[in-house]
């Protein structure tokens, strides 16, 4: 399964990157604004940055909700660095431009999943991620785990290409949950990948392997 880092936070990305286990970037519009980055320059010179900072597929969101503003701004998303993933809403026009960037080799990720119906179409327009919000459904007492298995299921049925990016992540063991399903790419905080490290036993063990050490020394 593929780790990606969901902020815009330089500093995040920079230590989990650092960790050897980072194989990209999601970001969206809220969390560029979360770090401060507003603008379109900035927006721009923000996304190059994390660019510079990680080797994998980097996620920036389109804002425009029509056929040809999504075609400009994704071209010019596009156009920023090789590493860019134009990402586009589950919209009418978000399938459509879907469907020309994946035609003209520019790869997508189509955001604001919350149905398997929703996720067939970002198939058929040809994704390269599509990204279901489990966190999202959780909060709305709706099993947003249940929704990566369905999705799963279907794209086995047809073995469609597109990744299945399971987003708003929210913590440890929605990350474990997703693996055991065969999500392809989980996105979510740094504290949800740190969180794998932990287990008592391992502290308590390298306490005592340590200690044995300095008593033979
Ligand atoms: C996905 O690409 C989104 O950026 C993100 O995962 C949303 O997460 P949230 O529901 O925690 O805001």
């Amino acid at each position: 399964m593929k780790f990606f880092i969901d902020t815009a936070n330089l500093d995040q990305i920079a230590e989990a990157q650092d960790m050897g286990i980072l194989d990209g970037v999601t970001t969206n519009p809220s969390l560029m604004a979360k770090e401060g980055i507003t603008g379109e320059q900035n927006i721009l010179d923000h996304y190059k940055k994390i660019c510079d900072l990680v080797d994998g597929d980097v996620s920036a969101e389109v804002i425009s909700t029509d056929f040809e503003g999504m075609k400009k701004e994704g071209e010019r998303l596009a156009a920023l660095h090789d590493q860019i993933v134009v990402k586009l809403p589950m919209i009418k026009d978000g399938v459509k431009a879907c469907k020309y960037f994946s035609s003209n080799g520019v790869k997508t990720n189509v955001t604001l999943v919350f149905s398997a119906g929703q996720a067939i179409l970002a198939a058929k327009a040809g994704a390269t991620y599509v990204s279901p919000f489990i966190g999202r459904l959780d909060d709305i007492s709706t099993d947003g785990l249940n929704l990566i298995q369905e999705i799963r299921h279907i794209y086995n049925n047809y073995a469609f290409q597109t990744e299945i990016l399971a987003a708003s992540v929210r913590h440890t063991m929605h990350v474990i949950d997703c693996a055991k399903i065969g999500a392809d790419v989980m996105t979510g905080p740094l504290s949800s990948i740190e969180g794998l490290l932990k287990h008592p036993l391992t502290d308590i063990g390298l306490e005592k392997f340590l200690a044995d050490y300095k008593k033979g020394n």
